[in-house]
């Protein structure tokens, strides 16, 4: 689906072939068709402003959707989103193929970009192993446009941006095991342009003492792969960003095997990875002035006669050493030694995101993700780019308590506790031991990457982070 320029054009004047409109709760329609029949329809309670409602009319030649905002001060760009999601199913579902959304007199540009970010968002289909295509759902849309009184340009190009970067997170997501591995998420990023890539294999990693990282890929015949991108943006002053994605493209458990219900859902283990690499893709195409380093930690987790084992001990990169209790935690040691190696590349502030643990999602369910950060100034900088994207994160504790939990008998540390006490907060205390006191914030999306129901990302992989990634850096380029 294409997003044109937007235009200060009348919505009949676009050549689209549906027209939607927001109506809100004690408002009327602002532009109506001749002969007033759509405040005619809202008067005979066809349609409503109630929240997602949606009715429909034909006239000039084209269809009208009227879908109800609810009240103006609960509208926020979430509910733009929704709202855009829900016209969009309607639409498509009518066989709609050229949409112009009129935008509701009096919103900001955050909720322009909303609309834009909903539709695109709500468009994608993961039909790359399909062999027919389904009828039922039509052809979709060819393209969208937005039509309001000042220009409204810049920030439907910045909505559609954000809803592609997301969709191309999805398409690594969705991506099965047996294609997304390590060698073809290197590949992928190789192909992101106006970026610096460098890829680290199993002897390299073994090599550069990352033995964390090094132990969860031995089970696996795939060769690991440690991905660096670096953006240096034009005019960039700010400190230099660090991202790390924890990348797992298949996790079974490894010699802590999990059980068979619902293992095929481990490969969005990757999901972490997949976010950093697209919002590392759509702020380079973006050219926005910022200075990244972008770390993605490639591997499957499997049993084999070569696979790592409870009970073993592992020194990571920064010389810490851990005790492996279960072999089902993987994430933390991956990440172990991708936060070292950002450290040691010089970033400034630290995001990771990782689908880490069960526990987050019994704290948190679908919601929010978990955010666990040893700096309060940069945590709040996240926590904000959570709220404008709709991804929204929600503060976990440290505590000396807590670090104590992950103290092993033989080595510095371990990496899980047999209690599962804490199970979220322990995950994110072992990780800070590699954060090298750089600024850090944690984001467990274990809970909030697939299957989260929104009405732009119903099913599967969903894109999580993506968008909150790019609106951290957006942020701090301005
Ligand atoms: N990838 C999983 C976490 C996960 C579980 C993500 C379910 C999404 C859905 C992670 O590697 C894992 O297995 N974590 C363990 C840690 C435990 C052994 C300390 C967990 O959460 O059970
Ligand atoms: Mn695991
Ligand atoms: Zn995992």
């Amino acid at each position: 689906m294409d997003v044109l320029a937007a235009t200060t054009d009348a919505p009949l004047a676009t050549g689209a072939d549906t027209v939607v409109i927001g109506l809100f709760e004690g408002e009327g329609i602002a532009h109506d068709v001749e002969g007033g029949a759509l405040q005619a329809l809202v008067e005979a309670g066809e349609a409503k402003p109630g929240f997602r409602k949606l009715a429909l009319w034909h006239a000039e030649g084209v269809r009208w959707l009227v879908v109800g905002l609810g009240a103006r001060e609960a509208f926020d760009p979430e509910r733009a989103r929704v709202a855009a999601a829900v016209a969009h199913g309607r639409a498509r579902e009518l066989g709609a193929r050229r949409v112009c959304w009129e935008v509701p007199h009096k919103v900001t540009d955050a909720h322009v970009a909303a609309l834009v970010e909903g539709t695109v968002m709500a468009g994608y289909r993961y039909t790359a192993w399909k062999s027919a295509a389904d009828d039922e759902d039509g052809a979709g849309l060819e393209w969208l446009v937005l039509s309001a009184h000042h220009d409204v340009d810049e920030a439907s190009r910045r909505g559609a941006a954000a809803g592609r970067a997301a969709n191309a997170a999805r398409d690594l997501q969705n991506a099965p095991a047996n294609e997304m591995t390590p060698t073809r998420l290197a590949e992928r990023a190789r192909e992101i342009e106006g970026v610096s890539v460098s890829v680290m294999g199993r002897a390299e990693l073994v090599e550069a003492g990352m033995g964390a990282f090094a132990a969860v890929a031995q089970g696996t015949e795939e060769e690991p792969q440690l991905i660096t991108i670096r953006y240096d943006g034009p005019g960039a002053t700010g400190p230099l960003l660090g991202f790390v994605g924890k990348a797992v493209t298949f996790d079974s458990g490894g010699i802590s095997i999990k059980p068979g219900a619902k293992m095929s859902e481990m490969k969005f283990d990757m999901s972490g990875g997949a976010a950093v690499l697209a919002a590392t893709e759509a702020i380079a195409g973006e050219q926005l002035p910022v200075r990244l380093i972008a770390v993605i930690g490639a591997t499957e987790n499997l049993p084999s006669g070569r696979a790592y084992k409870p009970g073993d001990i592992l020194r990571a990169s920064n010389g810490v050493t851990i005790e492996v209790i279960n072999t089902d935690a993987e994430g933390r040691l991956v990440l172990a030694d991708c936060l070292a190696h950002a450290v040691r590349e010089g970033a400034e502030r630290l995001v990771d995101v990782a689908t880490l643990t069960g526990a987050i999602t019994s704290a948190l369910g679908s919601t929010y993700a978990g955010i666990v950060s040893d700096d309060d100034d940069w945590c709040a900088r996240v926590e904000a780019a959570g709220r404008a994207s709709g991804e929204i994160v929600w503060r976990l504790p440290l505590h000396p308590e807590y670090a104590d939990l992950i103290k092993s008998r033989y080595a510095d540390i371990m990496n899980a506790v047999e209690s599962r006490k804490a199970g979220s907060i322990t995950a994110a205390e072992f990780l800070n031991r590699f954060t090298g006191g750089v600024p850090w914030a944690h984001l467990d999306i274990a809970g909030t990457a697939w299957d989260t129901g929104r009405a732009y990302a119903p099913k599967a992989g969903n894109g999580m982070a993506t968008r909150l990634l790019l609106e951290l850096a957006r942020a701090h380029a301005a």
